[in-house]
């Protein structure tokens, strides 16, 4: 299996959607545009987007800015995401949440992606998360018609095990670029299970959601976890004259993989930090110093 695909490039950090319209902060369309151009500005220029954030909604306040301004189209890059069917008053049809990757379905939501969207391309899809009843040949066709249509660029996944991965770009016919997946100090799965030796082998790019644990690292609490993790990135921000968050985002860059964070913050003062913490290089020890912290458990 090869993936690798040198036309397939991102920013250094992803802009995520999901906390910016209704389910989180709510941005109106001019507080949405200056917080685009603020991010074009520092070079990030990729956006990530899925079909039900803001339960339907923030597809459609992203395609309100783009109708107010078409010119910003050519200057950013749209990932989107389906075959989550969420319940919600949009989808009335939704009885529960549940997974759909059939052909059909694909096609449904991507149509309808790009409409909220005011576009006419996306620059990456993902499939969301692993549906169990996916039929691999139905998703390769989907991704056929994608792709020969124009809609979609490149290609990937998220959530997706190592084994689910290495299903689907059997019969995909375009490569996966990406498996977008949780990864914090908070969540140390990908570490170990073989998801990042994967991106390695294969030269996948690692995209990793909720890089701070959705925010629980910073909120109130008196959980030893995160109050340990507190006290040794606190350490360490003071050694590299950086705040905690800095230094938690350098630890997930130390992987040798390349993983790019999917942030998911609402200010863009945040995101200026951010992009400095990609400079900050951890040492080995202060990298298993952190994980220790984590864990709780000395490395043996
Ligand atoms: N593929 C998937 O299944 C999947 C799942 C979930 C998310 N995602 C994507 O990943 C993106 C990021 O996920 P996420 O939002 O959970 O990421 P996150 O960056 O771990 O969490 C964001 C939350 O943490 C807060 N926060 C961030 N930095 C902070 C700091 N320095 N101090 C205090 N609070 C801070 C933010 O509040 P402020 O706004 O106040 O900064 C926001 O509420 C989403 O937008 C979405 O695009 C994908």
């Amino acid at each position: 299996m090869s993936n690798t695909n040198p036309s397939f490039e991102l920013s250094p950090l992803i802009v995520g959607m999901m906390r910016l319209g209704e389910w989180g902060v709510k941005m109106n369309t001019s507080e949405l545009e200056t917080f685009v151009e603020q991010c074009l500005e520092l070079g990030l220029i990729d956006f990530d987007h899925a079909d039900i954030y803001g339960s339907y909604s923030t597809e459609t306040d992203f395609g309100q800015l783009l109708k107010k301004r078409p010119d910003l189209r050519s200057k950013i890059k749209i990932t989107s995401k389906a075959t989550v069917r969420l319940v919600s008053d949009r989808r009335p049809e939704h009885r529960i949440n549940y997974y759909d990757s059939s052909k059909s379905h694909i096609l449904t939501s991507l149509d309808r992606s790009l409409k909220e969207l005011s576009t006419d391309y996306v620059d990456l899809f993902l499939i969301h998360r692993p549906d169990y009843l996916m039929n691999p040949h139905e998703v390769a066709e989907a991704f056929d018609v994608l792709k020969s249509s124009g809609k979609v660029k490149h290609f990937g996944v998220s959530n997706y095990s190592t084994s689910q991965f290495d299903l689907l770009q059997t019969y995909s016919p375009v490569p996966l670029v990406t498996n977008q997946v949780e990864v914090s100090i908070l969540e140390l799965g990908a570490f170990s299970d073989g998801t990042l030796d994967q991106c390695l082998k294969h030269k996948i790019i690692p995209t990793v959601w909720s890089p701070f644990g959705g925010g629980a690292i910073f909120q109130d609490t008196d959980d030893e976890r995160v109050l340990r993790i507190r006290k040794a990135a606190g350490i360490l921000a003071e050694k590299y004259n950086a705040q905690i968050d800095q230094i938690l985002l350098a630890w997930i860059l130390k992987h040798p993989s390349g993983i790019v964070p999917v942030l998911g913050t609402s200010k863009f003062s945040r995101i200026e930090k951010a992009l400095e913490a990609t400079k900050i290089e951890l040492t080995h020890q202060e990298w298993y110093e952190l994980l220790e912290a984590s864990t709780g458990v000395r490395v043996p």
